[in-house]
């Protein structure tokens, strides 16, 4: 098999979701205002039935629990047991969640009033297909809402990164903008295009921009280990390490610290982030 490019995340099941799961905290923290944003678009409605696609962890499924109230019923699917062994911790509230791959799951017919998710959709290998398939879990009228990244120039956790150990490595090559991976949904004119390949109607796509508190500590100094820890552990730098050896990644980490060290933030390191808020209907 060969190997993804460093921009690309295929295994879910595997060492990407152990990274997930050990930095989920510090990951939450920084996709909080982007879930909370997308939640804001999709307005859940106390009753209403919920698909969180992709769900990991379950950050976005417990709120959206909360905004259906008891009367609501929210599912949470993800393909990695890792993240759903997480999601089910007891205390957590009331969702259920499956262990199904969102593009083939035998999902309930017209069963949702929503289907969600926070950075969960941009993995499939066909995006249209997939859509397709999970419209048929919604309701008529029923709506997709779901936050993806714009491109990686925009977002500093890879942006910052990768441009410091520019000059150290060896250029990682273009990404192909539509493999499957964190930046398969930058091109809005894809996702319309895609989304309506699936059937669905009335596709808006909404730049949403926030500051991304990544890493933290007890003073700026410890901020800034911490976010060069997360970059060396979680996304395409950790990709692009992995064969390297010591005195490399030694290298690359006094570059990212600078390009972190630059970066406003007290506690945190305070990086610029950018993500589409997605929504559409299922016309029925
Ligand atoms: C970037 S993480 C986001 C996790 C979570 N939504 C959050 O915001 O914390 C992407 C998630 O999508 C899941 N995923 C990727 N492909 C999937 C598929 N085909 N079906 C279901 N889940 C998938 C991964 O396992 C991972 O948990």
């Amino acid at each position: 098999m060969t190997k993804p490019a460093v921009y690309q995340v295929s295994d879910w099941v595997g060492k990407s979701g152990d990274n997930w799961v050990s930095n989920q905290r510090r990951l939450d923290a920084m996709l909080a205002a982007f879930g909370e944003a997308a939640i804001a678009a999709a307005d859940p409605l106390p009753g209403e039935h919920v698909l969180d696609v992709g769900c990991g962890a379950g950050a976005s499924s417990f709120v959206l629990a909360d905004r259906v109230g008891a009367e609501g019923r929210v599912l949470g699917l993800d393909i990695s047991p890792q993240l759903l062994e997480r999601a089910r911790q007891p205390g957590h509230g009331a969702v259920d969640f499956a262990l199904a791959d969102a593009a083939t799951a035998e999902l309930a017919a017209q069963a949702y009033d929503l289907l969600f998710s926070r950075f969960g959709v941009m993995f499939f290998g066909d995006p249209a297909a997939a859509f397709g398939h999970m419209r048929g879990a919604l309701k008529p009228g029923g709506r997709l809402v779901f936050v993806c990244w714009r491109g990686a120039a925009e977002n500093d956790w890879v942006r910052l990164p990768m441009g410091a150990i520019r000059g150290i490595l060896p250029p990682q090559g273009a990404p192909d903008p539509e493999a499957p991976g964190p930046f398969s949904f930058s091109d809005p004119l894809r996702v319309e295009r895609l989304l309506a390949e699936a059937g669905f109607a009335d596709i808006a796509l909404a730049p949403f921009d926030a500051q991304i508190p990544f890493g933290e500590g007890v003073t700026r100094e410890a901020a800034n280990d911490d976010a060069l820890g997360m970059a060396f552990a979680v996304g395409p730098l950790s990709r692009a390490l992995a064969d390297q050896d010591e005195g490399v990644k030694a290298r690359c980490a006094e570059a990212v610290r600078a390009a972190f060290a630059a970066r406003p933030g007290e506690r945190s390191v305070l990086i610029d982030g950018a993500a589409w808020i997605v929504t559409a209907r299922n016309p029925g």
